[in-house]
């Protein structure tokens, strides 16, 4: 937390957006430098600790805690960000064409008394052909993915053009990621949604199976859990379809939030907060592991997490990897490193040997 005691109060006086344009475009200057990027490591790297070591659907992950989309849209920090004890990185999310996001701005509004955001970016992105030419034969420490959306481009797209649009994004970015994250739904883009009808869903990835060879594909789709089975029931027959990233949405009105509903109740665009984020994503975490057979499926999870018990809780609900992005925001670079070291110390507390022990550890318990 040291130097980003001193740097956050300078931050948070640039409106969230510039705060984060400056911080990305800062990261991808200095990571350019071999030196930085050595001294990233040093200070802010997670331990290199055989227990936090993870193999999800192929990928050997360093450890399980991520930095998930929205942190890095355009893959411009990769270098350096990799150095911040994450144990991989999500990039995005990424769209066929380029978007400038939602027109109206300030769109992402921070609430400190709740460690939360209030985010209405819609999106905007480099489009997936810089934001290719830029990741090939990026120098990074851990794996990364690439989450694909749909184009925003203010008005409702046909889904059959979202489809082509999608399954071409996919076919540019399988050689270049470690896994694709594929977003079916955006959750602060008006009219994004045509995808995540199940119909759509079948023919989408229909389409992205047809381009090539892919690597692991995760699902982000946000359904409630009576549909679970009818996703399980189209993904089954799309072996590269290897787990999902769970992500909810809070419906307003906010309840319990310490920011006073007067600060809230204006602002447009999803709320990210511990406070009710997690739960929700701990409820979601727990409805999917019960439902998708873990041997084939793996869940990724954000939604709050700031902490290695937050981190060890979502682990045993049920999720492989978690990840976060409001809390890096709030907390600075020290985050993954503190998480992981919690999370170390919690398993030597209960005699865990390697995460992946954990994984769904609670519901075995109710089974027995
Ligand atoms: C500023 C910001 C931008 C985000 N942008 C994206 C995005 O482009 N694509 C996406 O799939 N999720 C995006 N998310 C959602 C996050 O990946 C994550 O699922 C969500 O914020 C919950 O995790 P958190 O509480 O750790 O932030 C964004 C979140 C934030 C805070």
């Amino acid at each position: 937390m040291s130097v980003y005691r001193f740097i956050r109060p300078l931050l948070f006086r640039l409106d969230p957006e510039r705060a984060h344009s400056f911080a990305l475009g800062a990261s991808g200057a200095l990571g350019r430098l071999g030196a930085v990027r050595a001294a990233a490591s040093q200070r802010w790297g997670a331990p290199r600790d055989p227990r936090l070591a993870t193999n999800v659907a192929g990928i050997a992950f360093p450890n399980p805690v991520g930095l998930g989309a929205g942190y890095d849209k355009s893959g411009d920090a990769i270098p350096l960000i990799s150095r911040l004890g994450f144990g991989f990185l999500e990039i995005g999310s990424v769209s066929r064409w380029p978007s400038e996001g939602n027109p109206v701005r300030p769109r992402v509004f921070r609430l400190p008394a709740d460690e939360a955001l209030v985010v209405n970016y819609g999106v905007p992105n480099d489009g997936a052909d810089v934001v290719a030419a830029r990741i090939r034969g990026v120098e990074s420490a851990v794996p990364f993915g690439v989450n694909l959306v749909e184009t925003n481009t203010g008005h409702t797209t046909e889904p059959a053009e979202i489809i082509e649009e999608l399954a071409q994004a996919a076919a540019t970015f399988a050689p270049l990621a470690s896994f694709l994250a594929i977003s079916a739904e955006c959750a602060n883009a008006p009219g994004m949604h045509p995808i995540a009808k199940l119909d759509n869903l079948r023919s989408l990835l229909d389409a992205i199976g047809r381009t090539g060879p892919l690597p692991p594909v995760f699902v982000k789709l946000r359904v409630p859990p009576e549909t679970i089975d009818d996703v399980l029931r189209i993904t089954d027959g799309f072996p590269f379809v290897r787990g999902f990233r769970i992500n909810t949405v809070q419906a307003r009105p906010y309840a319990g939030l310490n920011t006073p509903q007067e600060t809230w109740e204006p602002l447009k665009g999803s709320l990210s907060s511990p406070r009710l984020g997690y739960p929700a994503m701990l409820q979601a975490v727990r409805d999917w592991y019960r439902r998708a057979d873990p041997q084939r499926y793996a869940l990724i999870a954000s939604g709050g997490i700031r902490t290695g018990r937050d981190a060890y809780a979502t682990l045993r609900a049920g999720a492989s990897l978690v990840q976060c992005v409001t809390a890096l925001i709030f907390q600075g670079p020290s985050l993954a490193r503190r998480i992981n070291k919690q999370l170390l110390a919690l398993m030597q507390a209960d005699g865990v040997t390697n995460v992946a022990e954990l994984i769904g550890a609670e519901n075995q318990k109710v089974h027995q």
